[in-house]
């Protein structure tokens, strides 16, 4: 079977994890700091925060951002179900957002008709690692006083008017999980240029405590900690960063190949009438961490049939990104009208894209689609 996705690990990464091992310390510790401060200078912006998970990096981002119980959050419909989720972690309201059709981003017009007295913040998500447009949006929100947090889960790696995703957000977050090019497992990151928040989302994610556990350990006299506030255990282990470094360096090697699979996916799939692939926005890169196709309203097969003739010849595709809205989890949650977003999460699905992937598996991906939109697969010349 051919995955959707298949992580780029190798020796190195299980040297790097077996080096955590054999130091003794395998909690959150000089790995974690190590990896932060390397993850926040590839980025370009001041600190890391390393926890968990992106979806605890969402949850801590939204306390930061002072957001409390009833406050409206808007967000797009169309993502991991964890974005919307986050929201409701903090006892505040989600209230979905449409997308734009061909970055399946908010865009200021998406956000401005869910706007309202109580709206404190807005979760921008870089869709599939395609970038959003930061800029534009936080003209809309800034001067409202409305807290943009940037859930750059898949965009490690994208960029955003020259410069990597995430460097212009007050708040963003990253995750680590395998599905992303860059994998630590489990994990999330969070960036921000604030010294004072950073201090505060460390602080946070260890409980509230005054002091790490690492710093304590390596105290010669007696340290007695305090809590400050009401924090949680989000912490990422040292293993896992001690991977994330190793996988950092391999960043760049990995959005070139991506970047080449993805343009020939193009090639290909531009002979099958109708059927859309993503590309670059105007005003930046995407690491095309999922590589998405829109079927036309009159493809000879559903979507869903699609997704079984895949299956059948050996493919494992996915449908396209969900839609929170129309999850039972979401029944009777404030939305506007959601036309982009339900046509595209019934309408798209994500082909296999991962380092690994051969030119034979993706004409074999191809011909699959080709067939079933009745069409002769085309050649295209080997890269
Ligand atoms: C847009 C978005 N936000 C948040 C998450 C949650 O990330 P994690 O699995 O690291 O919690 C995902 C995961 O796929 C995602 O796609």
């Amino acid at each position: 079977m051919i995955p959707v996705m298949r992580p780029w690990l190798g020796a190195e990464e299980a040297a790097a994890a077996a080096e955590a091992v054999s130091s003794g310390w395998i909690a959150q510790g000089p790995r974690v700091a190590e990896f932060e401060a390397a993850f926040a200078s590839a980025i370009g912006t001041g600190h890391g925060v390393a926890v968990s998970s992106c979806t605890t990096a969402l949850h801590l981002a939204l306390l930061v951002a002072g957001i409390e119980p009833g406050d409206e959050v808007v967000v797009p419909s169309l993502s991991f179900i964890a974005t919307a989720n986050a929201a409701r972690y903090v006892g505040a309201v989600p209230v979905f957002a449409d997308v734009d059709e061909t970055t399946l981003n908010l865009t200021p017009a998406t956000i401005e008709p869910c706007l309202t007295p109580r709206t404190r913040a807005v979760i921008l998500v870089d869709q599939a690692g395609m970038p959003a447009d930061l800029e534009a949006v936080q003209a809309l929100c800034q001067p409202r006083g409305i807290a943009i947090i940037e859930d750059a889960a898949c965009a490690a790696g994208s960029t955003y008017r020259g410069r990597p995703v995430g460097a212009g957000a007050d708040l963003a977050a990253y995750s680590f999980h395998p599905r992303k090019l860059l994998t630590t497992g489990e994990g999330g990151m969070l960036l921000t240029p604030s010294a004072d928040v950073a201090v505060r989302l460390r602080r946070l994610r260890e409980h509230g405590m005054d002091l790490s556990a690492a710093a304590r350990h390596a105290s010669q006299q007696p340290v007695i900690e305090h809590y400050t506030e009401l924090g949680y255990n989000f912490r990422m282990t040292d293993i896992q960063a001690a991977i994330g470094l190793v996988q950092l360096r391999k960043l760049g090697q990995l959005i070139i190949r991506r970047r080449a699979l993805a343009q020939r996916y193009q090639q290909l799939l531009a002979h099958i009438p109708g059927v859309q692939t993503i590309t670059d926005p105007s005003y930046g890169t995407t690491n095309y961490q999922s590589f998405w196709v829109l079927l036309p309203p009159d493809f000879p097969v559903s979507r869903d049939e699609l997704l079984e003739r895949l299956a059948d010849a050996g493919v494992s595709a996915r449908r396209g990104i969900m839609a929170a809205h129309l999850e039972p989890a979401y029944q009777g949650f404030p939305r506007g009208p959601l036309p982009v977003t339900e046509r595209l999460t019934a309408q798209t699905l994500i082909l296999p894209l991962f380092h690994d992937l051969t030119e034979q598996e993706q004409d074999i991906i191809v011909s699959e689609i080709a067939v079933a939109g009745h069409r002769q697969p085309r050649a295209v010349a080997r890269a």
